[in-house]
């Protein structure tokens, strides 16, 4: 019995064991992933990558030299300025009121009075209008856009040469010229814009701008090496641009103030009563609280007289720029009210 019961058992394996092979169908598809195992060992410690051979770290870094430069010159004209938005996207203006078009003018070569490009992308007078920033992407791009002498588009034969301030004279230049008398001794004023517009300073430091006398360039243009530059930045590289009274002390020593002698002060008085003859005259009219010339024909005295009014007034520095020609401008254009 003990036999049948194990041939049985064989028996019943075997059948089902046959049944089961028979029925096996295609394979399944492949179950869910198990869980991830648990992390591996760490790893040995790795080298911090070399960035010094990055030359963008020559500006890009955790030092000022970006940033000290940024929160002064933001709060400067050249950072604010109300011209920006009026000229800025102007034919005949862009080339001084948009850096971005200053400096493809620059890469031209030409002068802001013959350059006529794309005016697109408007900015203000930013650190890539004055600096070759990102260039050659190394320290060497702090170099200024340009310091090419200035050959002025407005005052024929005359050129701007001052070392690094020939960068600001490309800007800071007159845009016309007072023009000679007609045949008649008169000049024609032909706008209630006339004058050298706002920025004849690199001409009054050479006397090229004035009318009715031979101006020479003064002392502090001849003596002092960088001119602009070195009074309106200083040995700090001052980017409010306003000028540094500590620049006038190397040769003024006892100098407090830029009103040195009372000599602003005498220069204001004298603007003054010059104002006072051509509102008189019927040369200047105030409206909306604004002096303005007054178009028409004058005799050239009166009509220089007033030029030189508003050069030493678009001028901003009350004769600083250059005493001794401002003091001749002014006592020359008040005689022809005498
Ligand atoms: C000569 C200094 C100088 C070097 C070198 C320099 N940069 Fe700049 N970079 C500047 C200045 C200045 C700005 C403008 C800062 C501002 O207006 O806020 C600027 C701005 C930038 C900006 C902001 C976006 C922009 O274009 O305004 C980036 C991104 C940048 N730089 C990347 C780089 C890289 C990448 C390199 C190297 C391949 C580099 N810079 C090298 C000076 C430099
Ligand atoms: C790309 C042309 C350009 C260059 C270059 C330039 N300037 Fe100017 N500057 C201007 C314009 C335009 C304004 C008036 C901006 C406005 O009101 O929107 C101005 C304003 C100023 C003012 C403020 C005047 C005020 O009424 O308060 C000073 C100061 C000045 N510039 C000095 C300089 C000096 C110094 C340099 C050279 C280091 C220089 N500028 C270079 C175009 C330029
Ligand atoms: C040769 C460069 C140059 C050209 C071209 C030029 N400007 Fe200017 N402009 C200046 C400078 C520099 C100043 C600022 C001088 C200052 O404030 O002492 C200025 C100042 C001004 C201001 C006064 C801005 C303010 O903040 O009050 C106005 C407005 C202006 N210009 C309009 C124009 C218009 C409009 C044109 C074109 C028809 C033009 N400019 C063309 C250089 C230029
Ligand atoms: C109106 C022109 C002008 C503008 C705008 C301007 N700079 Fe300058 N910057 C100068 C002049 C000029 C110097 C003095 C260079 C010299 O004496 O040769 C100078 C010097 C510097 C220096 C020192 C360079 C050196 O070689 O040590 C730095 C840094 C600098 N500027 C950064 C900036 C930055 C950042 C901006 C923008 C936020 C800027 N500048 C905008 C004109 C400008
Ligand atoms: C002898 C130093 C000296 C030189 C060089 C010099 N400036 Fe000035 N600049 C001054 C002084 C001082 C003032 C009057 C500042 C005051 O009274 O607050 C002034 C005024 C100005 C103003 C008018 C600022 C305003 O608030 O209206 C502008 C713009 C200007 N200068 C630009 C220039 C330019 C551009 C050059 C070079 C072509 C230049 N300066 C050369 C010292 C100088
Ligand atoms: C490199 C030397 C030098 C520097 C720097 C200098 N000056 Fe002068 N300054 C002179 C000389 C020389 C004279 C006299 C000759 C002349 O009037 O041209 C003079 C004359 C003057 C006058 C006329 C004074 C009078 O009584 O007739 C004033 C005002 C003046 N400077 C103000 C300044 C101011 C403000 C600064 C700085 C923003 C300055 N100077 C920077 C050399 C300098």
């Amino acid at each position: 019995m003990k036999k049948t019961t194990s041939l049985l058992f064989l028996l019943t394996f075997l059948v089902v064991a046959v049944v089961l092979t028979a029925c096996a169908g295609e394979q399944g598809p492949p179950g869910p992933a198990g869980p991830a195992g648990p992390a591996g060992p760490a790893g040995p410690a790795g080298e911090v990558a070399d960035m010094s051979s990055l030359t963008c770290t020559e500006c890009h870094n955790d030092t000022a030299i970006i940033t000290g430069k940024k929160i002064p010159w933001e709060n400067s004209v050249h950072g604010s300025g109300a011209g920006l938005a009026y000229a800025g996207g102007r034919d005949g203006c862009a080339a001084c009121h948009s850096g971005a078009s200053f400096s493809k003018m620059v890469a031209e070569g030409l002068t802001p009075g013959t350059w006529e490009g794309d005016i697109a992308d408007v900015t203000h007078q930013d650190c890539r209008t004055c600096h070759q920033i990102h260039t050659t992407y190394t320290g060497a791009d702090w170099a200024l856009e340009t310091v090419a002498p200035v050959e002025y588009y407005a005052v024929e034969g005359v050129t701007y040469d001052g070392g690094a301030g020939n960068l600001c004279a490309n800007c800071h230049q007159p845009r016309r010229t007072a023009g000679e008398p007609d045949a008649d001794g008169n000049i024609e004023v032909n706008s209630t814009h006339w004058g050298p517009h706002l920025g004849p300073q690199s001409a009054v430091l050479i006397g090229a701008v004035g009318a009715g006398i031979e101006g020479n360039p003064g002392s502090h243009f001849s003596l002092i090496e960088d001119t602009c530059v070195a009074c309106h930045l200083g040995e700090n590289d001052n980017h409010t641009f306003t000028p540094t009274v500590s620049a006038c002390q190397t040769c003024h020593t006892d100098l407090e103030n830029f009103d040195l002698n009372g000599f602003q002060t005498e220069v204001a008085a004298k603007l003054a009563e010059l104002e006072e003859a051509l509102l008189t005259a019927g040369l200047l009219i105030v409206e909306d609280e604004e002096v303005h010339p007054v178009v028409g024909f004058y005799p050239a005295a009166q009509a220089q007289a007033l030029w030189n009014y508003l050069t030493i007034v678009d001028d901003g520095s009350l004769g600083v720029h250059n005493p001794g020609y401002v003091e001749q401008l002014l006592d020359f254009s008040l005689a022809a009210f005498e």
